[in-house]
């Protein structure tokens, strides 16, 4: 069959490298895609905010599956618009993807089905002295969050009053996330190890990839600001098969039947970011599709067709054989351009990237082709994937820093800690 993959991240080009590997693929388009996804298929320029220019694509080149990478397309509406027109598409509908698009949608799911998560409370803009009422009853830290997408930035974790103050300020009178800011929600702080869990799902039946754990902070040790993330393993030891039917009994499960309940079903990649908390495993946020930059650490190790796996999924039909992980470790780290998650610079050689071995893949996040030469072009640019078949993080990790110190551009940064906490335990 074809295929259209539609993003250009680090995700994405490990989801066409999944894709490319499937018997059942004739070809694999990707728009816009970038010059990683350029050697697994056709990248093309598509006007993706216009979906009749999606549609058209489609029908000329017989596309019989659309997958969703990012999540704006899909909160602006593009799988309802295909699923209308009879395409098959990996990724929900605009009303399940408000699971992601709208945190006080997520949270008032949850209260309402039971889903454990921090309790909380939700403001709208006109109740700005009812939000700093409430503030000073709380216990510090809080985390205040905007109601809408906010590129990872809308979280705010306060450690007093004060702060609390100036974060609502900031979202309702400067209105530092725009209109993602007309509400907002005040969290309890929860405290535990976070973990990322990705269920694939035909809105009712679902099967859940190997875990993983995302770096979110720029420095070491989890210092510094938050980013996109600057790396990910896989498997995350930290969630035991104990932990892991915890999750499906009372997170994914009821979730699923909750949007089903709303007539919201999902279908796609429901990510499940989660904190295994002392009184249980709990909820942080979910998203509509695979998290970044954990795909490019779980991808990796799954065996069989998952090309099959996301058709059957688009289908309502759900094959669960299509996959299965059966050992083997991966860790990903992100090489960035110095300055970022702030401003940075970009246009410089990348060199390096064509002398891996075996099972180390590089995949392409904020890169660009000019002249036959690879230059960066964002503040994420590579995730270095190193694979191991046995179960060893540390080996991983080893293969990945090695494979690292391979690459060079100028004012390259990465994190030398991603997968340490995990070898602590
Ligand atoms: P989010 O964008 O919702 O994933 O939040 C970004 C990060 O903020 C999470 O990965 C957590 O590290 C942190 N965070 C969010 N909500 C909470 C919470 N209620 N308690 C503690 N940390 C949180
Ligand atoms: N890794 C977190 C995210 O994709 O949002």
């Amino acid at each position: 069959m074809n295929v259209l993959l539609i993003g250009s991240g680090g995700r994405e080009n490990a989801l066409a490298y999944k894709i490319a590997q499937s018997k059942l693929l004739d070809k694999l388009f990707i728009a816009p895609g970038n010059p990683g996804t350029k050697l697994l298929g056709e990248n093309v320029a598509i006007k993706l905010n216009d979906f009749y220019s999606v549609y058209d694509f489609c029908l000329i080149n017989k596309i019989e599956l659309v997958v969703v990478g990012p999540e704006q397309p899909l909160v602006e509406g593009i799988s309802d618009f295909l699923r209308q027109k009879g395409i098959k598409v990996f990724g929900p509908d605009k009303s399940a993807a408000e699971i992601e698009a709208s945190k006080s949608f997520a949270k008032s799911l949850m209260s309402n089905y039971n889903i454990p998560t921090a309790s909380y409370a939700e403001f709208n803009s006109s109740k700005l002295t009812e939000a700093k009422d409430y503030i000073k009853e709380q216990k510090f830290p809080c985390v205040i969050k905007a109601d809408g997408l906010a590129a990872g930035k809308g979280v705010l974790i306060c450690n007093n009053i004060m702060e609390s103050e100036k974060a609502v300020e900031e979202i309702f009178v400067e209105k530092v996330f725009g209109s993602s800011g007309d509400k907002l929600i005040i969290e309890e702080f929860m405290t535990g190890e976070e973990a990322s869990i990705f269920a694939i799902t035909d809105g009712d039946d679902y099967i859940c990839l190997p875990s993983a754990q995302d770096h979110k902070r720029i420095g070491n040790g989890d210092t510094g600001k938050n980013t996109g993330g600057m790396g990910a393993y896989s498997p995350a030891p930290i969630v035991t098969d104990e932990i892991l039917s915890e999750v499906e009994n009372k997170i994914i499960k009821p979730t699923l039947n909750a949007l089903k309940n709303e007539n919201r079903k999902f279908i796609g990649c429901l990510y499940c970011g989660l904190m295994l908390t002392a009184e249980g495993v709990k909820v942080v946020e979910f998203n509509c599709r695979f998290g970044d930059p954990e795909t490019q650490a779980v991808l990796p190790l799954l065996e069989g067709d998952f090309l099959k796996l996301l058709y059957s999924a688009a289908s309502g039909n759900l094959d669960k054989s299509s996959v299965k992980y059966s050992g083997g470790s991966a860790v990903c780290v992100v090489a960035a351009s110095k300055g970022y998650p702030d401003s940075y610079e970009k246009g410089f050689e990348i060199t390096g990237i064509q002398s891996m071995e075996n099972d180390v893949i590089v995949f392409h996040a904020g890169t660009k082709e000019i002249n036959r030469k690879i230059l960066t072009n964002g503040g994420r640019v590579l995730g270095v994937t190193a694979v191991v078949n046995d179960n060893n993080l540390k080996k991983a990790k080893e293969k990945a820093y090695i494979a690292l110190r391979k690459i060079n551009f100028k004012n390259i940064y990465y994190r030398s800690d991603i997968a340490d906490k995990a070898l602590k335990h």
